[in-house]
């Protein structure tokens, strides 16, 4: 299929776009480097547009015969969001309304869509599972429950069908170390992790160590950026096939603390990583584990990198190619 990757030349989507090269589909990449790196996507072609011109992106549709699209395109920094809410609006809100106006306009029948269990809030049973009441805690989570909203909306006029995926934390590289992780500025725990251990920062600071949990520390789900980019190629050819509207949460099943993802990361690395306590972040819930059971029974999904050590490893073997990221070595 012609399947159109908005937000292609970023962390996840980049390696979506290696998973449809290797699948035999032809990517086009729709990306406007406000956060993405051109060097990322491996092949394909790239546009860069943003998604918020409606003009340009139902050119794009039709004149790329564009079949499928896989949206990730979007602003997703919690705490930013807090603050400038409007801008997530704008991008992930109005953006998701561009795209789906541009789909009905040309007639594109299946969309696949990058959600996140930010759309939960604060769990009230883990591990989470689909049914679980959808009560985002910031303006982030509640963007993208809003689009999953308006893709239902959509199919019920005009016979849209979509699969939204619901990622928990998106780790790892594509195991050759080609693409990986590269966000200014980086919240996320495993690179930060590896960045100290490559000295590239003092230390890590710990976010709350009060957590009712084991050790203090917040307890997260980890799942292989190539696992979750292989489950948007199986969801693809599920709606292809005529499968359901669906929304499906991708994670392990199993999650690990931060001291736990920091020890692991010791192993992996044979390095020092120095750590300081720091107060908690507000909205960080202490404990997020996803339940895909659903998207194992029904499309057959399969973690290949569950382990967290090879997780970190394929990370590590990033940071090492590329300790300063894309274009900065
Ligand atoms: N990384 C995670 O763990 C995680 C977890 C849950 C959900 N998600 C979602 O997955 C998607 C991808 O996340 P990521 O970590 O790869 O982020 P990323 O920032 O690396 O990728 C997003 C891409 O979208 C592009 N983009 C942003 N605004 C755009 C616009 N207006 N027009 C066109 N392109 C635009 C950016 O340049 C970037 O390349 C996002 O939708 C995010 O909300 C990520």
């Amino acid at each position: 299929m012609r399947v159109l990757v908005t937000g292609g030349a970023g962390y996840i989507g980049s390696h979506v776009v290696l998973a449809l090269l290797e699948a035999g589909h032809e990517p086009v990449t729709l990306d406007n480097l406000s956060k993405g790196h051109e060097e990322a996507v491996l092949g394909g072609k790239f546009i860069q547009a943003d998604i918020t011109d409606s003009g340009t992106v139902q050119q794009i549709l039709d004149r790329e015969g564009i079949e499928a699209v896989i949206h990730l395109a979007a602003d997703s920094l919690v705490g930013e969001s807090m603050i400038h809410p409007g801008k997530y609006f704008r991008t992930n809100i109005y953006g998701g309304l561009t795209l789906l106006e541009a789909m009905r306009a040309c007639g594109v029948p299946y969309l696949v869509f990058s959600s996140t269990a930010a759309v939960y809030g604060e769990p009230k049973e883990i591990p989470i599972p689909e049914d679980h009441p959808a009560v985002p805690t910031n303006p982030y989570g509640f963007s993208k429950l809003t689009v999953e909203q308006m893709m239902a909306w959509y199919e019920r006029a005009h016979g849209l069908r979509y699969i939204s995926l619901r990622y928990f934390n998106a780790a790892g590289s594509e195991p050759e170390g080609r693409i990986g992780e590269d966000h200014n500025p980086e919240t996320h725990l495993i690179p930060v992790v590896l960045q100290t251990a490559l000295g590239l920062r003092r230390e890590v600071e710990l976010f709350g160590t009060d957590y009712p949990t084991p050790d203090g520390t917040c307890i997260r789900d980890y799942i292989h950026v190539m696992d979750l980019a292989e489950a948007h190629v199986l969801a693809l050819k599920a709606l292809a096939e005529g499968a359901p509207s669906e929304i499906y949460n991708l994670g392990n099943g199993q999650g690990y603390s931060n001291r736990e993802v920091i020890e692991a990361a010791r192993r992996v690395t044979g390095r020092e990583i120095p750590v300081r306590p720091a107060p908690r972040r507000s909205g960080d819930p202490a404990v997020l584990v996803a339940s895909s059971a659903r998207i194992q029974q029904e499309l057959g999904w399969r973690p290949r990198y569950p382990e967290l050590e090879r997780i970190i490893e394929t990370a590590w073997r990033w940071f090492l190619a590329h300790p300063r990221g894309f274009r900065k070595d």
